[in-house]
């Protein structure tokens, strides 16, 4: 089987738009690549053979017309996908929406024949990913969803294995953004003997998906994996809150976390930390997605199945298995990158 990667990307939105960019800029450098190479495979041998959307101001449209730079991929005719849910404000604030059956998809994915269907639509649209997940196993693609959506269960993961396919998920965690860095800080405080009481991180961003997120259904469920997602780190527990807050136009597609802790040390001596975080978001994801769809494409070959607890771990913040942040991405470098 050929180290080649070929995906296709559903939701032509900040983050593709962001691989897409990628992929053209990573053809000449390194330079802020998480890992150049993982199992061998560089990003030049990542393809991005189709892109779909259920926008009609983009279905119909060249990657390049909306993608404000050059790219291999440009010429890439934008699709229709399944619209399974309401459509989210921004879509349905022009009320356009042009969509494709179920079984159209389907065909068409069995024509471009990916390797992967990199699920990065809106917040929200549970029932659309869940969709998606399905055309993947009946089109003989592997599955990647970056959405909170619940994909990735027992039950799928046996399906896809059964195919010599994997399904990855669910709710990317970005490389650096507020739940990476909020564990990071728990795990350094436990390590150094001092233990967490109380703690927020409170969210505020300036895109269109800070945007959905804000529906309270969303946001509610959102909510629940980040604080869950955090929990982990800490040997004790503790009151925490973790989640988006607030859409904020004038901060574009940053977004900025703002963290409190209280913690207890010798004789239950105060230790306290009150501090913001400013990430830009759709940037901060790519790493991870070029990261996981070439180790799962190298556990493919190997038939290594086992080894996509370890993917789904280090890039998603509701994994089926989950890991210390620190102990998943020794555990992805030990089996990747060496
Ligand atoms: N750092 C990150 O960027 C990050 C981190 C974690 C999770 N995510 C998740 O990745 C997803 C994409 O984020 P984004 O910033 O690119 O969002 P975005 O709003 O910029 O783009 C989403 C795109 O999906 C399209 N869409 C909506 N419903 C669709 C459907 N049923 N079929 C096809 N297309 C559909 C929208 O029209 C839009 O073009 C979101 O679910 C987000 O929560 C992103």
């Amino acid at each position: 089987m050929s180290d080649k990667i070929s995906i296709a990307l559903v939701g032509a939105g900040n983050v593709s738009n962001t691989i897409v960019k990628g992929l053209e800029f990573y053809k000449n450098s390194t330079e802020g690549l998480w890992h150049p190479k993982i199992g061998g495979i560089s990003l030049n041998d990542i393809t991005v053979v189709a892109i779909y959307d259920i926008d009609a101001s983009k279905v119909g449209k060249t990657i390049s017309s909306i993608v404000n730079s050059k790219s291999d991929f440009g010429g890439l005719v934008i699709q229709p996908g399944i619209a399974e849910d309401v459509a989210p404000p921004h879509i349905s604030k022009n009320g356009q929406v042009k969509s494709s059956s179920y079984d159209e998809f389907v065909n068409s994915l069995k024509k471009s024949k990916p390797d992967f269907l990199v699920n990065v639509i809106s917040s929200g649209m549970e029932k659309s990913s869940e969709k998606y997940a399905k055309a993947a196993l009946d089109a003989g693609c592997s599955f990647f969803n970056a959405t909170a959506a619940k994909t990735c269960t027992d039950q799928t993961r046996k399906e896809f294995q059964s195919k010599g396919l994997v399904i990855l998920g669910d709710d990317l965690m970005s490389q650096f953004g507020g739940t990476a860095f909020h564990r990071g800080m728990i795990d350094f405080m436990a390590s150094r003997g001092i233990y967490l009481k109380k703690a927020y991180q409170l969210d505020v961003g300036g895109n269109q998906d800070t945007q959905n997120t804000m529906a309270e259904e969303t946001r509610e469920r959102k909510r629940l994996i980040k604080t869950e997602s955090i929990a982990i780190e800490s040997p004790v527990p503790f009151m925490s809150t973790a989640g988006t807050t607030e859409y904020a136009e004038q901060l574009g597609d940053s977004r900025v976390s703002y963290y409190w802790m209280e913690a207890k040390g010798f004789l239950g001596s105060p230790v306290e930390l009150d501090l913001s975080l400013r990430t830009n978001d759709s940037t901060n994801g790519c790493n991870v997605i070029v990261d996981s769809i070439r180790a799962a494409k190298k556990a493919i070959i190997t038939k290594d199945y086992a080894k996509t607890d370890i993917i789904s771990a280090y890039a998603f913040k509701n994994p089926p298995k989950k890991m210390h942040i620190r102990e998943c991405i020794k555990a992805f470098e030990d089996a990747f990158t060496n």
